[in-house]
């Protein structure tokens, strides 16, 4: 028998998992704290939880575990379409919104091709272009951490597929609506496919006037991304959706694998996206504790905090003196878990984040960093 790694494809062999933050279990291992007595700030999700109605329904479901879910996550699509008043025939659902970028690249990419994406971002639009053997080109964010836009749209010209993040994970920023539009009029110009992944878009206030959902029409290239992980908090149920015209989707539906969405979790976000009441309190709650943050953490020595657009602080923290692996390490000896953010392409030792929590958490987050710094 040969060894196993000859018969992996050549692209794959050496490929790594994406570095993520929320690793709770792990932590504990590694720095001997109890599970219950870490706070996680190091992933960027609803600190309220999940609404309480949508596990209620999640509940509800589990009398229908004996059977298949919906393949076609149906009711599913249609709670979608009518949020954002598109049609069903443009909703993909996914296990996660991890799963509909592993699919979406799949479907698209071959060996030869060119893709480019911005440096930093989210780890795994580039985990799942490697997958397919395709180029990378990465475009290298500024001092100020903003897109490069010029650079990336010289670079787009002769690519199959970009990828855009808004707002960027990790920098919490905001690409302004003249720069996605001139991207996307220069890739429906050269016929390139745009990844616009929106998972985060949901915390920024006036979602609706960054959001290209009501520009499907105009660009049959775009597909957007969302999440049920991050403000609504089904986290660990995975649900996340694509929207775009109806030819991109059905090449997803027709390719993606059966029964992707379980019933639970497609019962849960049926519920969690009319739960009003919850995502209100959620949007102030994060809109409050934003401001006693941004305040608390510009007060810290050293820190460089970017003013976020998320629900979550990038901070470049060279000037403590400290890398972000040893501030990392010596909170997480204190039970605070924030995410170093080495890990990502483009960045050296001194970057971090900070999700926003609860404020009595966020008070105890300001409290140690004073201790440790
Ligand atoms: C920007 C961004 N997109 C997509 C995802 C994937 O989220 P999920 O698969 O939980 O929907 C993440 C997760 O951290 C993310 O940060």
């Amino acid at each position: 028998m040969r060894p196993i790694s000859s018969l992996v494809k050549d692209h794959i062999r050496n490929l790594k998992p994406c570095v993520h933050g929320g690793e709770v279990l792990d932590a504990a291992y590694k720095s001997g704290v109890r599970r219950e007595n870490l706070l996680d700030f190091s992933s960027s999700v609803n600190p309220l939880g999940t609404s309480v109605k949508a596990l209620a329904a999640a509940e509800a479901a589990f009398n229908q575990v004996a059977a298949y879910p919906d393949s076609t996550s149906s009711e599913l699509r249609e709670v979608i379409a009518k949020h954002y008043s598109v049609r069903k025939e443009n909703i993909v659902v996914g296990n996660g919104s991890t799963e509909l970028i592993y699919l979406f690249t799949e479907i698209f990419l071959s060996k030869e091709d060119k893709v480019v994406m911005a440096a930093p971002t989210f780890g795994e639009y580039e985990g799942a272009v490697r997958k397919t053997g395709a180029n990378i080109c990465f475009i290298k964010s500024g001092e100020d951490q903003k897109l490069d836009v010029n650079t990336f749209i010289e670079a787009m010209k002769d690519a199959k597929m970009v990828f855009i993040c808004n707002p960027n994970n990790p920098t919490s920023l905001l690409t302004p609506i003249e720069d996605l539009t001139r991207i996307l009029d220069t890739a429906l110009e050269h016929s390139v496919l745009v990844f616009l992944d929106e998972d985060f878009l949901e915390f920024v206030e006036n979602e609706q006037s960054f959001s290209m959902i009501s520009h499907i029409e105009k660009y049959p290239n775009l597909f957007i991304l969302r999440s049920f992980t991050k403000l609504f908090g089904l986290t660990g149920l995975r649900v996340g959706y694509g929207i775009a015209c109806q030819e991109i989707i059905d090449v997803l539906m027709c390719t993606k694998i059966p029964w992707n969405v379980n019933c639970l979790a497609q019962a849960a976000a049926v519920i969690a996206l009319k739960d009003e009441e919850h995502l209100q309190r959620t949007r102030q709650l994060i809109c409050e504790e934003k401001a006693y943050l941004q305040k608390g953490l510009s007060n810290i020595e050293g820190f460089r905090v970017f003013a976020p657009d998320a629900n979550f602080f990038f901070i470049d923290i060279r000037k403590t003196g400290y890398t972000a692996a040893e501030l990392t390490q010596k909170l997480l000896q204190q039970g605070i878990m924030i995410r170093d953010c080495s890990s990502f392409k483009g960045l050296d030792a001194y970057y971090i984040r900070i999700a926003v929590r609860l404020h009595q958490e966020n008070v105890r987050l300001l409290q140690e960093l004073g201790k440790v710094l």
